[in-house]
């Protein structure tokens, strides 16, 4: 089909919710996307940080290929070898101890949600099921996550919000602190605000999170649902804040592509969920497993973290080069290869000037251009889209 015509399509029959470019992508190869007008496109997006491995990565393929030969969905009513041995590497490679397997970053919040206030009740007793959360986070679109997103514009239209959760400015560690009383189950926390900015947590913060979770007995719960699976170049943020969550999420980046999300949790904390607790139909069917296992034990090879840290550092330092060439850059934050050019301006039209040059990127909290690469990409690649971004800012009145 034409381009033009997938479009009209689309705008005929979605509900307009997504504000989408006037492309249809027809493939990808590597780092690169391809549209149905035959333009070719460097990926600095990767499909909002979950094709951490490019496409058609020949692991993910295969392992694909290999559910498609057995059998793509089996009931959660009996064990799957692809499920037990993912859940398997997820615990030898993290802090936690059991995993529940979802099919997005929401359902996975919503899990954690869950089970904090089953936890909360159960230890400290039948109020104690409220969850503090930070402003600017971002959570998920289901009715508690939703409401969990410290952000009121995305609350507005959808009240009433579900009940017991509170807001904190993020990286306030008094206004923390004030919110915290007996019915406080769990602090929920990005470590990295991706949707808020790409706005990086404070140690002193999050030093101040651990030691007041502990005075209390407040359960942490990490959402790495965009900062997992290498994007920082670590495997999880958490490694690098010296903290441990109690609960952890994580989705997009976790099986390349194919939708899944996890919760996992430290076994004192797991061990409140009991039969009928909570479960999903397609929770790590053997489709997501296979694929999740495949992206999981190439995040694990030797070297493949290095070689995130080697670009993200490649990738900071030609960022700084143009914050000091161009003033409308006023900052750049983040960790590994997730980064934010914050702007004096919009970002919504680099946004867009970016990808009519063939680079994508994403434009987020009004003046923050978020940079989300593979965490394949090569120095070219960097060079590539650095020498874009600068034609960008040059032509800006
Ligand atoms: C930190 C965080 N949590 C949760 C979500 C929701 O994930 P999903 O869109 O897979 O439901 C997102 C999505 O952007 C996210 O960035």
């Amino acid at each position: 089909m034409k381009q033009e015509d997938i479009i009209n399509l689309g705008e005929q029959y979605f509900m307009p919710v997504f504000q989408r470019a006037l492309i249809s992508i027809t493939h990808g190869e590597g780092v690169y996307l391809y549209d149905a007008a035959g333009n070719k496109y460097l990926d600095f997006l990767s499909g909002i940080a979950v094709n951490g491995l490019g496409y058609n990565h020949p692991a993910i393929v295969s392992a694909i290929n290999e559910a498609n030969q057995t059998a793509l969905h089996i009931s959660n009513y009996f064990y799957s070898e692809s499920s037990v041995k993912l859940a398997q590497h997820m615990v030898e490679y993290s802090v936690l101890d059991r995993v529940f397997f979802a099919n997005s970053g929401a359902e996975a919040n919503e899990g954690a949600i869950k089970l904090a206030r089953k936890w909360g009740r159960e230890v400290k007793g039948e109020n104690a099921v409220d969850i503090i959360t930070m402003r600017q986070s971002f959570h998920g679109r289901t009715m508690a996550t939703l409401t969990a997103t410290g952000q009121d514009n995305f609350h507005t239209a959808f009240g009433p919000l579900v009940p017991g959760f509170k807001y904190v400015p993020f990286n306030d560690l008094e206004a923390l602190k004030s919110a915290i009383d007996d019915n406080t189950a769990a602090i929920f926390l990005e470590l990295i605000q991706g949707e808020g900015g790409v706005i990086v947590a404070d140690q002193s913060f999050v030093d101040g999170v651990v030691k007041l979770a502990k005075e209390h007995n407040i359960l942490i719960i990490i959402d790495e649902v965009q900062t997992g699976n290498g994007r920082t170049g670590k495997l999880y943020a958490y490694e690098h804040f010296n903290i441990e969550p109690d609960i952890l999420t994580t989705a997009k980046g976790i099986a390349n592509g194919v939708p899944m999300g996890a919760l996992l949790a430290k076994e004192e904390v797991a061990n409140y969920f009991k039969v009928g607790d909570h479960g999903s139909t397609f929770g790590g069917n053997p489709l997501a497993s296979h694929a999740a296992l495949a992206t999981q034990q190439v995040l694990s090879e030797p070297g493949f973290l290095e070689h995130v840290n080697e670009m993200a550092y490649y990738l900071v330092t030609k960022l700084q080069e143009l914050k000091e060439k161009y003033s409308v850059i006023n900052d750049i934050r983040g960790k590994g290869l997730i980064q934010g050019l914050v702007l004096d301006t919009k970002s919504g039209p680099i946004y867009q000037a970016s990808m009519d040059k063939g680079l994508f990127v994403s434009a987020t909290a009004g003046n923050v251009l978020r940079l989300l690469p593979p965490l394949i990409i090569e120095k070219e690649h960097i060079d590539e889209a650095i020498s874009i971004i600068d034609e960008v800012f040059g032509e800006m009145k």
